[in-house]
């Protein structure tokens, strides 16, 4: 449909960049397109809304994709085009124009990820590989965001004083694999910090009229930052009267990150395979760091407490070191069970939710 309304808006306006204006204008929902001109073939004109979409700047060459991690290989800096802009991109130039039609400029980020750092090095697979990248997800997840023996506020920002010490409640939003860790922190948000928490895939929230109780404390999870559903939540909530929104999210230039009041950067390195893995444990550390804070301000966390939950955290990485270990043990349980065409996974507590994400990990 929108190759066609081009191909007619060409024929009423012969400028390229005009015709795709008028084409943006009258298009609703989510998109995020890339126009070629057989006329114009040194250049492109692309356009999002509400679909992630960046342009890579290389060297004598730019590029164009859904993800920064697809062009690391081909360059380190990237613009992350706001909500309706159009840019027109060539080899050598790139102009982006705001949804209002005025050339804007916008921010350049440097990516610090290296291209080694999505290599499979001696893994058969990234999923494997990231599920023994968890050691150090996690001590990067941790490190600088405790002081002694305290979690302090501001690793969420400079304004999270201020909100946490309003909530009331907490409503968590995400899909997949982040629904289920938002799912295990209800038990540590409810039992830690005695506050109301509700969890709920956001594909379903964002299509409900929910009744907010005052003072709720908005949080969506996400690796990637760029999932529609959690996106469109997240856009709901901040016209549904929420305390705050706070995003938990592991890449930091994100739409999500870049729409939230608050945020938390997971630190995990890049997850290149599809199904989550070091992510979910590295979201359940941010959580439960949001579990302690909010804990502290309740008055239900004590400084012994906190000090003591600091310890346990402080020796994730190792524990996770040790439970790799048994990678071969786990290898010959599994051998036993390749052949079987049902699995049950059970748990209890916060052990249901893990048994969930098990069984989303072998249907993956
Ligand atoms: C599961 C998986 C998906 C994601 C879900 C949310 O292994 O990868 O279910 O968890 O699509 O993705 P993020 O966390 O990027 O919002």
């Amino acid at each position: 449909v929108v190759a066609h309304l081009r191909y007619h808006a060409l024929s009423e306006q012969p400028n390229f960049l005009g015709a795709v204006q008028s084409v943006v204008a009258r298009l609703q929902g989510a998109y995020a397109l890339a126009i070629v001109n057989r006329e114009h073939p040194e250049s492109l004109i692309v356009v999002r809304a509400g679909c992630p979409l960046l342009i890579g700047l290389g060297i004598g060459e730019n590029f164009i994709a859904s993800d920064h991690l697809a062009l690391l290989p081909v360059a380190q800096r990237f613009i992350y085009l706001d909500e309706g802009d159009i840019a027109e991109v060539t080899r050598s130039k790139v102009k982006i124009y705001s949804a209002q039609g005025q050339e804007v400029t916008r921010k350049i980020h440097k990516v610090e990820f290296s291209h080694d750092g999505s290599d499979r090095g001696q893994y058969r697979h990234y999923m494997q590989k990231e599920i023994f990248e968890q050691p150090e997800a996690v001590a990067g997840t941790l490190e600088g965001r405790i002081a002694e023996r305290r979690i302090p506020d501001e690793i969420f920002g400079v304004e999270a004083a201020n909100v946490f010490s309003q909530v009331k409640a907490v409503q968590i939003a995400a899909c997949g694999t982040s629904y289920h860790a938002g799912l295990v922190a209800r038990y540590w948000l409810e039992a830690l910090t005695g506050l109301p928490c509700l969890v709920e895939t956001a594909s379903e929230l964002r299509y409900r009229s929910n009744v907010v109780l005052p003072g709720t404390l908005f949080v969506t999870l996400s690796q990637s930052g760029e999932t529609a559903d959690t996106l469109a939540a997240q856009r709901a909530a901040k016209e549904s009267g929420y305390l705050a929104t706070l995003s938990i999210c592991n890449v930091p230039e994100s739409s999500l990150v870049r729409s939230a009041d608050l945020s938390l950067m997971m630190h995990a390195g890049p997850e290149i395979g599809v199904a989550s893995t070091k992510a979910f444990t590295s979201q359940l550390v941010c959580l439960l760091m949001l579990t302690v804070i909010l804990g502290r301000h309740q008055q239900k966390i004590t400084a012994a407490d906190e000090a003591e939950l600091i310890q346990q955290l402080r020796h994730l990485p190792k524990g996770l070191e040790e439970a790799l270990e048994l990678d071969s043990e786990i290898q010959a349980l599994a051998e036993l069970f390749g052949d079987k065409q049902h699995a049950l996974f059970i748990g209890r507590g916060p052990l249901y939710p893990l048994a969930l994400e098990g069984a989303l990990k072998l249907k993956e």
